[in-house]
This record gives C-alpha cells, sequence and structure tokens, in this order.
C-alpha cells in the first residue's frame, strides 16, 4: 500500500476534488451503519413542525458537511501518515452522520443548504491552518470542535418538534458518537485551545446555525 509521501501532488488534488464533491453531493464515504431512525414509524406532524424538523437537519447536515471539510483539511496538511490516516478513518466515520443527515432531510421533503460548498471550503481551509500548526494543536481542535457539536446537539434536541421521534434517534446517536470522538482526542493528549480561537470557532458555528436554517 502507498504511503501519503508516495502520492503526487496530482494525485493528492484528485483526492481533494473526491473528497469534496462526495460532500457537497451527499455521497460521502460512509462505513455504512444503518440509520438509527430505521425501524421507527414516520410520525403524525403538521406541516409547520415538518418543515421546522427539514430545516433543524438541514442545519445538522451542514454540520456534518464542515466536519468532513474539517477532517480533510487536517488529513491534506498534517505532516504524519498516522495522523493523516486517523483523519481519513474519521471522516468516514463521520460520513455515517451526513448520510443518516440527508436521508431524514429527504424524507421531511426538505433541502440540503445551497451554500454547503462555501461552508466546506472556508472549514477545510480551518482543518487545513490547524492541521500545518502541528500534530497536537490539530488534536486540540478536534476536541474543541466536537465539544462545540456535542453543545450544539443538545441544543438542536430540545428544538425538534416532540413527536419527531426519527429525527430525534439520529441526533442521539450523533451525539454519542460525538463524546467518543471528544474523548479519544483528550485521551489522546489533545491540548486546550487559547479562549479567543475557541471564541472564533463558537461565532462562526452560531453563523452556519443561523444561515443553514434558512438557505
Ligand atoms: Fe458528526
Ligand atoms: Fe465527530
Amino acid at each position: 500500500m502507498n504511503t501519503y509521501r508516495q502520492y503526487s501532488l496530482f494525485d493528492r488534488l484528485c483526492f481533494g476534488i473526491d473528497q469534496t464533491l462526495r460532500t457537497v453531493c451527499n455521497n460521502p464515504k460512509t462505513t455504512g451503519r444503518a440509520c438509527p431512525s430505521l425501524n421507527e414509524a414516520e410520525p403524525l406532524m403538521t406541516i409547520l413542525e415538518r418543515k421546522n424538523s427539514a430545516a433543524l437537519m438541514r442545519v445538522n447536515h451542514t454540520g456534518e458537511v464542515c466536519a468532513q471539510a474539517l477532517y480533510h483539511g487536517q488529513e491534506s496538511s498534517s505532516g504524519c501518515d498516522v495522523v493523516k490516516e486517523k483523519m481519513h478513518q474519521a471522516a468516514i466515520e463521520e460520513g455515517d452522520h451526513l448520510a443518516w443527515c440527508c436521508l431524514r432531510i429527504d424524507e421531511l421533503g426538505g433541502h440540503a443548504s445551497y451554500l454547503n460548498l462555501l461552508w466546506y471550503l472556508g472549514s477545510f481551509g480551518m482543518g487545513y491552518v490547524a492541521g500545518l500548526m502541528g500534530d497536537q494543536w490539530s488534536l486540540g481542535f478536534l476536541a474543541e470542535t466536537e465539544t462545540q457539536v456535542i453543545q450544539h446537539l443538545e441544543k438542536q434536541l430540545a428544538l425538534l418538534p416532540r413527536q419527531d421521534n426519527k429525527s430525534y434517534k439520529i441526533l442521539h446517536q450523533m451525539r454519542l458518537d460525538e463524546l467518543d470522538h471528544r474523548d479519544e482526542a483528550l485521551k489522546a493528549g489533545a491540548p486546550s485551545l487559547p479562549g479567543p480561537v475557541k471564541k472564533a470557532m463558537s461565532i462562526l458555528s452560531k453563523i452556519m446555525v443561523k444561515t443553514a436554517y434558512w438557505v
């Protein structure tokens, strides 16, 4: 098997384009885990409630697009093959979340955010910079991202219409997975990021949440 160093710049560019298109066109690589809401019956909801659920799941879908991009960015710029492989695998695991959100949006008759390519490119850039700063900071960035995603999912779970068990099951499982991701990063020695960086990440994610709900 080739190590990352053996791939040419052209190969890596092709991988990057493939990863981007797979993410924004909703065809991510996944582990193939079944969607947690698979055996749940479609709940009875009013049109407004369905619209609200679809918009909330759009927000979560965009969050997962950003997660893919952050991992892809870090995979691209890390100087260590082990870290690159870890980021690659992490993106595939997060691909399950992306696929589940996409499925639920379809069931609710909604659509993914029209701005996902922009969010992808912006998040890729952030991941790329984090990867350049070295493996420890990259890990710290990952742990902080997961921490903020967990807080975000807890708010989203509270906002869902009460009877929307299908969306609830998906977000609940995502939250458990993100807790594992955060704990793994902390166990691996992720440092705490400086306060202003955490604040900037939180502001950006709030902008994403507000925008993706509507567009
Ligand atoms: Fe996720
Ligand atoms: Fe995660």
